[in-house]
Parts: C-alpha cells; sequence; structure tokens
C-alpha cells in the first residue's frame, strides 16, 4: 500500500493505482473514509494535498504523469469554488472521480456545483457532497478497477452482500 501525505517532494514514481487528491489538508477529515475504504478492498493508493490554485504546477504534472505512473483512476476533492477535478480531468484521459467537500459558507452546494456542472467534453464523475461522496468514490474506483479484476469483482460482491445482510438483520431497540 502506497500512502503518501503532504509529501515534501513534487510528484515521485509509484504503483499507486488510484490517486486521492485533496484541495487542503483541512479535507483529510472527509477523505479519510476515501483511504479507509480502498485500503480495506486491498487496492494500492496514495493521498495527498494538491490545490489547483495553490500549487497549479503540481496539480498539472500529477495528473499529466498519472497514466505513465501505472494510475487508473484519480479522485480529486476540494470545497467552495472546487476546480480540482476540473483542472485534474482538463490533464488526463483517466476517469476523475470529484468530491465535493462541505464548505461553512454554504454546507458544499458551491462545493457541488462548481465539481459537477462541467461544460461538455470533460467529465468529471461527480459523488454526493462529504463523507458519503468520499466512501462512494472509493467504491466506485474498486468498480471501475474490478472490471479487469476477478479478485475485486468477488469482493465488491462480498462487501455488497455483507451490508445488504446487515440491512435485513438490524435490530431497533
Ligand atoms: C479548497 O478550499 C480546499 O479543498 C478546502 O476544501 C477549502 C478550504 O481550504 P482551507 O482554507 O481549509 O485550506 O481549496
Amino acid at each position: 500500500m502506497v500512502r503518501k501525505r503532504n509529501p515534501k517532494s513534487a510528484i515521485r514514481n509509484s504503483k499507486s493505482l488510484v490517486a486521492v487528491i485533496m484541495g487542503s489538508k483541512s479535507d483529510w477529515e472527509t477523505m479519510r473514509h476515501t483511504d479507509e475504504v480502498l485500503t480495506s478492498f486491498g487496492v494500492a493508493h496514495e493521498c495527498r494535498v494538491i490545490s489547483a490554485h495553490r500549487t497549479p504546477e503540481l496539480a498539472s504534472a500529477l495528473a499529466s504523469n498519472a497514466q505513465a505512473r501505472g494510475t487508473e483512476v484519480i479522485i480529486a476533492a476540494a470545497g467552495g469554488a472546487a476546480h480540482l477535478a476540473g483542472v485534474i480531468a482538463a490533464h488526463t484521459t483517466l476517469p476523475v472521480l470529484g468530491v465535493p467537500m462541505k464548505s461553512d459558507a454554504l454546507n458544499g452546494m458551491d462545493s457541488l456545483l462548481s465539481t459537477v456542472q462541467m461544460p461538455a467534453g470533460v467529465p468529471v464523475g461527480t459523488l454526493a457532497i462529504g463523507k458519503p461522496g468520499a466512501t462512494n468514490a472509493a467504491l466506485f474506483a474498486v468498480a471501475i478497477l474490478a472490471n479487469s479484476r476477478p479478485e475485486l469483482r468477488e469482493k465488491l460482491r462480498q462487501f455488497r452482500e455483507d451490508q445488504e445482510k446487515q440491512v435485513r438483520e438490524a435490530v431497533l431497540e
């Protein structure tokens, strides 16, 4: 498992299948759920802070080099005027999943709209605001990777089965 948070250097070589990036360290409290789900499925990934407006060269370098480094899916989380996922998508043809962060000012509606409303031609697959989106971004990435990995498909099937069991057997006290 490759997990790099706030790396001091720029883009390094690694074999992460999923790159999880977020615009600020303050997003980590939400994005740790993406990290946890990918870890539970045994998916090699990396987590790092990269901002579209504070570190624009780093953002462009990560996206431009991702495919050559073996990355297959990029998950980008940002809040407010959340352009990170769109900027990343502009530099790569890899699937980019956007997670809108819940902002203080507008409860994440700003993040949601600025992530989801990509003009036609450069898509960002946008998930829900906050923790549900962070969790589902990881599950979506697993589903994409599972297309060519039967063992991951089986883990996903098992996950759904366990989830169904929990709901069916839920006891209200
Ligand atoms: C965005 O601005 C980040 O993704 C974060 O959600 C938001 C606030 O960032 P901080 O002011 O907490 O660094 O770029």
